[in-house]
């Protein structure tokens, strides 16, 4: 069985805060933000949005993109650090509420920056394990409500938004879709990315853990699937930073022109990054039929995953 992503979509909220906007008594730069993450603005949620009102704004336009009933909808997975209810009920529930997606199974999923792509192998595993045919799966966040804004050294790194994706059983075996998947964690790590009152993070440490979890998942799925780079038309990373990228294309001696990176405009929006930038491709006419791409997360846990997804 195929399992493919059929569309995406995404909600940005409107407030855009560049690197000038922060406050003087912040001590930092446009030119430290940029030469240390790529990071030019990013988008800030307003008082009522929420990750669940985000989360529900993308999947709406997945619905409307895919031209789908909200019926038609069997499972809802949200990828989220920054659920609307501590606890539950879960973002997924609530998005379901908001869509009318009724028939769906729905429950929200705790991976930090690579939950999106923990989402998708398991929607995947549930759609072909119980014959289902639409998924939607979500990665959402409103990190600025977690952050310490007196902290230079991570609350310049963040952003908010959503992106989703429908995911389609064609119970044929084309070679669409899904391909291989690989899924890792590191729980010794714990401490070098948590959120307690407010995230706190050893950049450093996670920034070495990066370069080299994004440098080995690649390898691994060319390996898997028995191909190389020269058969990779993207490479779709979760959007931490710049460099982060540079440093692991320049691991794999891959064409960095193929890693795409949309950090300028969003900062890092966590579980949100990828789907976001999936949308974005899809947008700009990139994720044609027969594209082949790669994706790679990682964020905290430690945790990671990669994708190869063929369009
Ligand atoms: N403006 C100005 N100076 C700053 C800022 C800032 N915003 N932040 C830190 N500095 C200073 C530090 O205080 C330090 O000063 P010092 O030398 O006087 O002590 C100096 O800059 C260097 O600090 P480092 O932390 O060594 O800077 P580094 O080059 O490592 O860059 C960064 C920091 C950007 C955080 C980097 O380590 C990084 O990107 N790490 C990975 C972060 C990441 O990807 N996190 C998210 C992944 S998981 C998830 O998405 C939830």
């Amino acid at each position: 069985m195929a399992i493919i992503i059929k569309t995406t979509g995404k909600a940005i909220p409107k407030k855009i805060m560049h690197n000038s906007d922060f406050p003087a008594s912040l001590d930092t730069s446009d030119e430290w933000i940029r030469s240390h993450t790529g990071i030019g603005s990013r988008y800030i949620a307003s008082e009522e949005d929420t990750s669940a009102s985000l989360g529900a704004e993308a999947c709406k336009q997945v619905l409307a993109n895919g031209n789908l009933n909200p019926q038609d909808i069997d499972l809802i997975i949200c990828a989220t650090a920054t659920a609307e209810y501590q606890g539950f009920p879960s973002n997924a529930c609530l998005i379901q509420k908001e869509l009318g997606a009724k028939n769906a199974a729905c429950f929200d999923l705790s991976a930090a920056c690579s939950g999106f792509l923990y989402a998708i192998d398991t929607a995947a595993a549930l759609m072909e394990r119980h014959g289902r045919r639409y998924a939607l799966v979500c990665g959402t966040e409103v990190l600025s409500k977690i952050i310490d804004w007196q902290d230079r050294s991570t609350c310049v790194l963040f952003g908010d938004g959503a992106g989703a994706a429908l995911l389609e059983n064609t119970f044929d075996n084309s070679k669409r879709g899904i391909g291989s998947v690989i899924l890792g964690s590191d729980g010794t790590g714990y401490d070098a990315l948590y959120m307690a009152d407010h995230l706190k993070m050893n950049g450093r440490t996670v920034y070495n853990f990066a370069v080299g979890v994004i440098t080995e998942t690649v390898k691994s799925l060319l390996q898997k699937e028995n191909i190389n780079m020269e058969d990779v038309d993207l490479v779709v990373c979760h959007q931490a930073n710049k460099r982060i990228l540079e440093a692991a294309a320049k691991r794999l001696n891959a064409d960095m022109g193929k890693f795409i990176c949309n950090m300028e405009n969003y900062g890092n929006t966590s579980a949100a990054s990828i789907p976001i930038t999936l949308d974005d491709l899809r947008l700009q006419g990139k994720l044609t039929e027969g594209t082949t791409i790669i994706t790679a997360g990682f964020g905290a846990g430690l945790t990671w995953g990669g994708a190869v997804i063929r369009f």
